[in-house]
């Protein structure tokens, strides 16, 4: 008999369900996206996220289950992201994951969602077997993280201040391209010449996969300011691709080094930010040149998603680890 996990994911903006076959085969992946609700905001609004995750929870798990032509009286274990996120949000996913687990008698995984967004890749790719090195960049979080195993993660490099997708958003915003600021930037960078600034790439003598965007996202703002007092004319398309080159620059040399100095073959993308084609081709120059092989999902698992959570929950589900209904949501959840 087939093993078919749901999963349920409502972390931040996207309310999200999705059902999987035997750990990787992707039978519905249904994503209600609130982008529309906190554009006008500028970014997302916590407590309106929560009041829309209520809304549509229930359907969006409904709509899995159809797509996927299954029943819950078919489902193996309830997969849900209990972090790290906004408490507000991942408590509408927790409560309903914990409501359908109890009455249905069905096993409930909690799932970390940045095991989520690493898991994201054995789902895009079905020959992909730990260990490599993952870097995590998403709007929450940039990660360098060593995957010994399907469950073992050492967490080799991180960022000290903003996330890489956070960075993306403010620099965006600044430059009035609105929310969501990556995929805008990016589109906005493809006309613009990259070697027109040379905005800071910062390293750390104490380790050297540790990251650090608060420079770049300063003197991006500090260029925008004196162009306005001297009056100059401002490229935005040159500023966007210069900005997107430092971080690419920074995420792609500290992720190539890690996978070399723990003498991995394989380096693996995951998270919103590595929906970034300069990014990918960054990578991708970098890991011919090192001989070593890259994987990185299609676009709509890079970003917010209830499949990696399944994938993710199925490995923990193998491993024996299933939660009771004492399950509660936690904010600043480490991987
Ligand atoms: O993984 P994700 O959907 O949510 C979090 O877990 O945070 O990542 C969202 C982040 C946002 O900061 C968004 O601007 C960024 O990923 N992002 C991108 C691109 N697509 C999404 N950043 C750069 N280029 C993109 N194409
Ligand atoms: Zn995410």
């Amino acid at each position: 008999m087939s093993n078919l996990i749901l999963g349920i994911e409502s972390s931040c903006d996207e309310t999200a369900a999705a059902v999987i076959k035997d750990g990787r085969t992707v039978l519905s992946n249904v994503i209600s996206s609130q982008i529309d609700i906190h554009e006008k905001y500028g970014g997302v609004v916590p407590e309106i996220a929560s009041r829309n995750h209520i809304l549509n929870i229930s359907s969006v798990i409904d709509e899995a289950l159809v797509q996927a032509e299954v029943s819950l009286d078919d489902i193996s274990a309830i997969a849900v992201t209990y972090g790290p996120g906004l408490i507000g949000a991942l408590l509408v996913g927790v409560s309903s994951a914990k409501a359908i687990a109890s009455a249905k008698n069905i096993p409930l995984v909690a799932v970390n969602h940045i095991h989520g967004h690493i898991a994201a890749n054995y789902i895009a790719h079905s020959d992909l077997t730990p260990p490599f090195v993952c870097l995590v960049a998403s709007g929450g979080h940039s990660h360098i993280v060593l995957v010994s195993d399907y469950m073992k993660f050492k967490i080799l490099g991180r960022t000290r201040d903003d996330a890489a997708g956070e960075a993306f958003d403010k620099i965006a915003r600044v430059l009035g391209l609105g929310y969501p600021g990556g995929p805008k930037l990016e589109k906005l960078a493809k006309e613009g010449n990259e070697n027109t600034f040379s905005f800071p790439r910062v390293e750390f003598a104490d380790n050297p996969y540790d990251f650090s965007f608060s420079g770049v996202k300063t003197a991006v703002i500090n260029h925008l300011h004196k162009c306005t007092q001297k009056g100059e004319t401002i490229n935005s398309a040159d500023i966007a691709a210069s900005f997107q080159k430092a971080v690419t620059d920074v995420l792609t040399k500290n992720t190539i080094s890690a996978a070399i100095d723990n003498k991995m073959d394989k380096v693996v993308l995951a998270g919103g930010v590595s929906a970034n084609t300069a990014l990918r081709r960054s990578f991708e120059t970098a890991a011919k040149e090192n001989g070593l092989k890259l994987y990185y999902p299609e676009s709509v698992l890079c970003t917010d998603n209830a499949a990696m959570i399944a994938c993710a929950g199925y490995y923990k589900f193998l491993s024996g680890e299933v939660s009771d209904s004492t399950l509660n949501a936690v904010a600043n959840l480490k991987l």
